[in-house]
């Protein structure tokens, strides 16, 4: 039997399971001085976007959200789970000003785009400018960052996805209890899952529906295009298109237009040679 239980402050991590992604978010404040605290309350906000974003939620008297607004600046660190006692460290409550890095085994380094520094025993790092907060009411504020950098241990860039899973180690946040004892797990359990694809009858035209005319080869490179995404590339492309006063789709103005969003020719040759209808 199903059964409702009351919905009260910190639902979220009290009772419902959120598991989360844990970062340490280091800043500097307006005089210079370094902060950093754990934030997980974090999310990509663009999915197709030449210049994506993503999103922070903060309580608004943090540290960290105060020197966010002050500068306009952040990095987002993400430490290996051998490094959770010292992100416990981090979400102390200090006097405004100490560096809570000091107090760890984390080693700041500079960041390579933005002023505050990096955490080196960090794997993957993304350092942020601020591109809107938005105030949401007397305990909430929200951040929404453009990516300014993604950096990464060189050694993690070529590897495939199962190798980068177990070589970053990443703890995934599970809440907490009473705002004290805060719960982990570990990446140490992988599953992997392929999407199937729905099988089309032998000669069947796959299921493209535009809105507008597109030239034959144009609407061979939308067929490569991942269905997930596909209904958006087509919006997309068609709202370009009728703003510009094109009244079709060519592969040439698909192309150009696909550059433009940042879909260089590696990511178009990924989807060629990765995905089939
Ligand atoms: C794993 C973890 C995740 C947290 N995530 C958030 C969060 O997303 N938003 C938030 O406001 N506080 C979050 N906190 C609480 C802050 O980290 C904590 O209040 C910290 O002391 C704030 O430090 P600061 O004032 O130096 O920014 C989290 C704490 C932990 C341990």
């Amino acid at each position: 039997m199903k059964k409702t239980v009351p919905i009260r402050p910190f639902w979220y991590s009290d009772v419902f399971l959120f598991p989360k992604l844990i970062t340490i978010v280091t800043t500097l404040d307006s005089e210079g001085r370094v902060n950093a605290g754990p934030y997980s309350h974090i999310m990509q906000y663009d999915v197709m976007h030449k210049h994506p974003r993503i999103l922070l939620g903060f309580r608004n008297t943090s540290d960290t959200f105060k020197n966010i607004e002050a500068t306009g600046e952040f990095v987002i660190n993400c430490p290996s789970a051998d490094y959770l006692e010292d992100m416990m460290e981090t979400a102390r409550f200090y006097p405004e000003g100490v560096n809570e890095l000091e107090h760890t085994r984390f080693t700041m380094i500079p960041s390579q785009k933005v002023a505050p520094p990096s955490i080196a025993e960090c794997g993957q790092i993304i350092e942020c400018t601020v591109d809107r907060i938005e105030h949401l009411d007397r305990t909430q504020g929200h951040v929404i960052g453009n990516i300014e950098a993604l950096v990464f241990d060189e050694e993690l860039i070529d590897m495939n996805r199962e190798e980068r899973i177990r070589a970053l180690n990443l703890p995934i946040g599970l809440g907490d209890e009473k705002r004290k004892y805060y719960y982990y797990s570990f990446t140490d359990r992988l599953a992997m899952y392929e999407l199937q694809e729905i099988v089309e009858e032998e000669g069947a035209k796959p299921d493209i529906r535009t809105g507008m005319p597109w030239d034959s080869a144009a609407l061979e490179a939308l067929v490569r295009v991942p269905r997930g995404v596909r209904r958006m590339v087509i919006w997309q492309t068609e709202r370009r298109m009728k703003k510009a006063g094109h009244p079709e789709v060519t592969l040439e103005r698909f192309r150009e237009l696909a550059r433009e969003y940042g879909m260089d020719d590696e990511v178009l040759n990924r989807f060629e040679t990765e995905s089939q209808g």
